[in-house]
């Protein structure tokens, strides 16, 4: 395994990430290049905006990516990448490049599922995780709660029927003001840190529907009128706000969390019980994707493994936020069990997707 170097890519939403990894869980190299900034200035992803920023990148990581591993391309065993889901516009940068670099110098291609790339992490961070186990999935975009009997065999137990907690996190962390170029999650687990959690009384989504089911557009709801009724908007930026506003704010932002993380708890309780009567042999919870790396979410559902004598294992959060590492790391699972394209006909047109 040791002979086996894969190359990551990774294009589905804002940041243009490329990575080489060996066989054996040997992170060789490791870029990100963010779109943070970009997203900052003009409230969200747009993806025609998005696109274009990856084109303008994506050559420069992948690069950056074989140097930093100090191999060339024809040193790879195999090219990565992810094929969805995500913005359609966006993943074609990725494809494109990975079957350019396939092309050049013969490899074989993986495509990768990024959630399923989320989870799999977790066997590179742990090489002691054994399928099966339960999975809970917490990005911008999905909720997920996943038992993973086998490579490529997952169930799913619960996804979000609106809102994904990260989107949920991003909107609060806008609406209070923060400063969205280090991320809205990120911005927003700070501030919470000088915040009464009782503050505001938020209720706890779905408590009545007994399944594993998530949502947070009614949580954030509620956290848009309690802002309302404070008489703050986000034209304010919170570096402007006097003491008494910021202690409101600050309050808002604590009291957020904890119902947001809660309802993780409540669901992810069930959801073990749910998996424990499929699967009696699980050992490990896996939590990942970009909300995974909130210290606040890691501490409350390492309380609900261990609760159920489970080992909760979450990836380091350059690892739990999007990254090309997880997709090579996918990729070489895949690639293992004998799941790859052959490479691209050497005839075959640059602009093919
Ligand atoms: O997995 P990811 O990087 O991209 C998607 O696949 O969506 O997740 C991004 C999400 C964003 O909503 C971001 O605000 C959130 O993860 N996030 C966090 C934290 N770091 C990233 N949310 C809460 N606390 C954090 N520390
Ligand atoms: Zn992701």
């Amino acid at each position: 395994r040791r002979d086996l170097l894969m190359l990551g890519i990774e294009t589905s939403c804002d940041d243009t990430a490329a990575a080489v990894v060996r066989g054996d869980g040997e992170i060789l190299s490791q870029v990100v290049s963010s779109q943070a900034d970009l997203l900052a200035r003009y409230g969200g992803v747009a993806p025609k905006m998005a696109e274009e920023a990856h084109a303008l990148v994506i050559d420069q990581v992948v690069q950056k990516a074989l140097d930093d591993a100090k191999l060339s391309g024809s040193d790879l065993s195999a090219v990565a990448v992810t094929v969805g889901p995500g913005l359609s516009l966006c993943l074609r940068v990725g494809v494109h490049k990975a079957r350019q670099v396939a092309k050049s110098f013969g490899l074989p291609i993986v495509g990768v599922h990024h959630m399923e790339a989320h989870a799999l992490v977790s066997r590179l961070v742990n090489k002691d995780l054994d399928f099966p186990f339960l999975a809970l999935l917490i990005s911008g975009g999905h909720n997920l709660l996943v038992l993973a009997h086998s490579l490529g065999q997952y169930v799913q137990l619960g996804t979000t029927i609106d809102d994904a907690i990260g989107e949920a996190y991003d909107k609060t962390a806008r609406w209070l003001g923060l400063d969205m170029r280090k991320g809205g999650g990120p911005a927003l687990e700070e501030l919470a840190l000088d915040g009464d959690p009782d503050a505001v009384k938020f209720r706890v989504p779905m408590r009545q529907h007994k399944d594993c089911n998530f949502s947070y557009a009614g949580l954030k709801t509620q956290v848009r009128l309690a802002i309302e009724s404070k008489n703050f908007t986000d034209d304010i930026p919170i570096s402007s706000a006097s003491e008494e506003d910021r202690q409101s704010r600050a309050n808002i932002a604590a009291s957020f969390q904890r119902v947001a993380v809660l309802h993780l708890e409540e669901r992810c309780q069930r959801a073990v019980e749910w998996a424990l009567k499929i699967e009696p042999s699980i050992k490990y919870f896996v939590v990942s994707g970009g909300v995974a790396s909130n210290k606040y979410v890691r501490t409350r559902l390492n309380q609900v493994a261990e609760n159920n004598r489970l080992q909760l294992v979450s990836p380091p959060p350059s690892l739990c936020t999007d990254n090309g590492v997880m997709i090579a790391w996918t990729g070489i699972e895949h690639f293992i069990a004998g799941r790859f394209e052959d490479p691209p006909a050497a005839d075959e047109p640059d602009d093919t997707q």
